[in-house]
């Protein structure tokens, strides 16, 4: 039988879904565990949840609560040890690396918080690359990463290397980078730790116009209370178990906290690109 979430029974009654609706994520019992030379680290501990279509979700948490594991273990990027993973309603727990490798080309964007674009590359052959991997034909392949530009606003930068874009858009170009498949579920882990707090608002925006336009399922870390505020829905994890399950609270809308912040002006955004260190910015290749 299914383990029941720890503290469902309390949730208000969610949004309007239809009876029997199968869940986009369903863990069930998910356990893993690394192999540290003799000892076991057990990042999850018997972790059960069930996530809708069109839900935007917050996953928090301390350090080392198991939030990049789980965030891994829903993006297909890793497999749990025990327990089992429904995606769309397909246990994908026992699956190989290459079958899980073709779900995430389908399904699944994913945003990390270091960006991870190819520096040597342009914001445009970024956003690409996913398509390569999917099999779309070459001749489709700019197209498709120019529209995904677009949806995030980034269609003047196309030709630009990330060492030439503010922190914002690289990660904006991340995101457009993991819309290019059209996923049905974006996964960004900790999308706004590396960003000023007018930065993190726009890519809050950015989220939260995906999720109510598109209908795109979004599961966001953070341990920002603040930016969780911009979900609806808020699990929170420690030890490697899902200790709380709550619906957010009069809920931030980015589209109207954006006016009431201060702009930078060009120079401080130049000053923000021009300062991201060549080490740092060739890191990711
Ligand atoms: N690849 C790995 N190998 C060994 N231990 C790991 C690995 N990834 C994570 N861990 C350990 O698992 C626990 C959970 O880590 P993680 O999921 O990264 O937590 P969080 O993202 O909440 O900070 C931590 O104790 C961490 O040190
Ligand atoms: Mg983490």
């Amino acid at each position: 039988m299914a383990q029941q979430p720890l503290v469902s029974s309390n949730l208000p009654s969610r949004t309007a879904r239809d009876p029997g609706a199968v869940p986009t994520i369903r863990l069930d019992g998910i356990h893993k565990t690394y192999d540290v030379g003799e000892i076991q680290v057990h990042a999850l501990r018997g972790v059960s949840m069930e996530i809708y279509a069109g839900e935007f979700i917050a996953v928090m948490g301390a350090s080392g609560s198991g939030k990049s594991t789980l965030m891994n273990i829903l993006g297909c990027l890793d497999k749990p040890s025990r327990g089992h993973y429904y995606l769309d309603g397909r246990d994908v727990s026992g699956l190989t690396k290459d079958e899980l490798a073709k779900i995430r080309s389908q399904k699944i964007g994913f945003v990390f918080q270091q960006f991870n674009l190819l520096s040597r590359t342009s914001a445009l052959e970024n956003v690409e690359l996913p398509t390569i991997y999917a099999g779309v034909p070459i001749e489709e392949r700019a197209r498709l990463a120019s529209e995904a530009l677009n949806r995030v606003g980034l269609a003047d930068r196309a030709g630009h290397f990330p060492s030439q874009l503010s922190g914002g858009q690289q990660q904006r170009v991340a995101i457009a980078r993991a819309l290019v498949n059209n996923p049905s579920l974006l996964l960004a882990d900790e999308p706004t730790g590396n960003l000023d707090s007018r930065t993190s608002v726009e890519i809050m925006d950015i989220l939260q116009n995906l999720n109510k336009q598109h209908g795109l399922t979004v599961v966001i870390v953070t341990h920002e209370p603040d930016i969780a505020q911009y979900a609806q829905r808020a699990l929170e994890f420690r030890d490697g178990k899902m200790k709380k399950d709550v619906q957010i609270q009069n809920r931030s809308i980015a589209s109207e906290i954006l006016p009431t912040l201060p702009t930078l002006d060009e120079d401080d955004v130049d000053a923000v690109a021009g300062s991201v260190p060549i080490a740092d910015a060739r890191s990711s290749d």
